[in-house]
């Protein structure tokens, strides 16, 4: 089961994609998550990397293809995958193509949800630093202020989540990963998700289409 989350930012793609790898038994591979992982280390190019993440632009195609397509290549991924956050462009859609070399047999969920939406949930979002499970400190609180339920680590704000960097992201996201929908609908692969209810519900419906 090859599964693809598209939607804006904040609009649930990595906490559907914990839950899906948890109940199938899927790698989830979150092209953010190993970037976020490679720029921990001081030389140049991790700090380039940082700066434009930073800034909410996207990182370049070249750098994403040879970690993603490392990452494809693993023992794991023959029972399929979640991808969460790529592919993020037209070219990312062709190239995961290429790379899969069968022309992807794929579930897609566009996750749906208003910008206002997305400003609410990406402002008040924490993360775990170890297990990178996500919390909201209105909707999804940690049962111990800053601390992870799951394994007790420290929760953080990332450095995209500011108000200035969100702004450039909905561009972005409007501007580069919006005509994605159009392109997996051609191919009969996209599915719609309202993702403006709670996760419980955003999450049966996914389970929903699934089962079908
Ligand atoms: P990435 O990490 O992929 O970020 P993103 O796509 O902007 O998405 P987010 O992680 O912000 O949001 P999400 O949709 O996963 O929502 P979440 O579940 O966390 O990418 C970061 C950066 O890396 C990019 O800007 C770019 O620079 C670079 N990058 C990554 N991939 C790239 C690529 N392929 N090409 C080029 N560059 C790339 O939820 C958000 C919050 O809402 C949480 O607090 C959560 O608890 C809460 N929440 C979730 N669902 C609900 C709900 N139903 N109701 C209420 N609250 C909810």
């Amino acid at each position: 089961m090859r599964i693809i989350l598209l939607g804006p930012p904040g609009s649930g793609k990595g906490t559907q994609a914990i839950r899906l790898s948890r109940d199938y038994d899927l790698p989830h591979i979150s092209t953010g998550d190993m970037l976020r992982e490679a720029v921990s280390g001081k030389d140049r190019m991790a700090q380039k990397i940082k700066e434009i993440m930073e800034s909410g632009a996207l990182v370049p195609d070249e750098i994403i293809f040879s970690i993603l397509e490392k990452r494809l290549k693993k023992e794991d991924t023959r029972k399929g995958f979640v991808l969460d956050g790529f592919p993020r462009n037209l070219e990312q859609a062709r190239e995961l193509d290429k790379i899969l070399g069968d022309a992807g047999d794929f579930v897609v969920f566009d996750l749906v949800v208003g910008e206002d939406t997305v400003v609410r949930r990406l402002s008040k979002r924490r993360v775990c630093k170890k297990c990178r499970v996500n919390y909201h400190l209105e909707f999804q609180p940690p049962k111990i202020g800053g601390k992870c339920d799951e394994c007790g680590f420290s929760l953080y704000q990332r450095d995209d989540d500011k108000p200035e960097a969100i702004k450039n992201r909905l561009k972005v996201y409007n501007k580069e990963s919006r005509p994605l929908a159009e392109y997996y609908k051609e191919r009969g692969s996209l599915i719609s998700i309202n993702a403006e209810l709670d996760e419980e519900q955003v999450f049966a419906s996914i389970r929903e289409k699934l089962e079908k």
